[in-house]
């Protein structure tokens, strides 16, 4: 009965929880979708700027999402490898891995978050505050669309 599961976001604090994270991606992003061929680890992943996050779903860890800061001052960050285990899927896990790392992002000083979405995810993405940032174009060797969001505070009445 996974809807009645509490769910937990926070970047994975243990070599276990880090191997959960690397194990949720390498099932989505290997296993299933085919996007890379034996591993999707990068550069990135040893950066030890980047975040690493894990969600729970009771105590089970079924999806992850990892950002980083793309320039020196911390105000561009990106965020990527969101993904979330089938058999969780649809009940909640992705949409606050988003607003974690969004606001993960913000809280270090980010002004502004982009991604580059699949295009299946794209409404998924703007039902979350995410616009589209440009046009389509091919990352991982795929089509992606550029989106984007804005992580400063509104001001009052704005
Ligand atoms: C995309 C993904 C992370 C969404 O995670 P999830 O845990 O299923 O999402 P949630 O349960 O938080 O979904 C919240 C809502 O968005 C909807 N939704 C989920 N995926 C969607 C999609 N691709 N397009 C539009 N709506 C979607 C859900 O139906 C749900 O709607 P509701 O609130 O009306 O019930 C997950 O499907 C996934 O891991 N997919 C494979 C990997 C992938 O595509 N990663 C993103 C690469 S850009």
């Amino acid at each position: 009965m996974l809807e009645t599961l509490t769910t937990a976001c926070r970047p994975a604090a243990t070599p276990a929880e880090l191997a959960a994270h690397h194990a949720v991606r390498h099932r989505v992003f290997v296993e299933e979708q085919h996007v890379f061929d034996g591993s999707d680890r990068d550069a990135r992943d040893d950066d030890p700027l980047t975040i690493h996050v894990v969600a729970y779903a009771g105590t089970t860890i079924g999806g992850a999402v990892r950002l980083y800061p793309l320039d020196p001052a911390g105000e561009r960050w990106q965020g990527d490898r969101l993904a979330v285990l089938p058999e969780y899927r649809v009940h909640g896990l992705g949409t606050p891995l988003v607003r974690y790392a969004v606001r993960t992002a913000a809280e270090r000083g980010g002004l502004v978050m982009v991604a580059h979405i699949q295009l299946r995810n794209v409404g998924y993405f703007q039902r979350l505050g995410w616009h589209c940032d440009g046009e389509v174009e091919t990352y991982v060797n795929l089509p992606h669309q550029p989106m984007a969001i804005d992580l400063r505070p509104r001001a009052e009445g704005s």
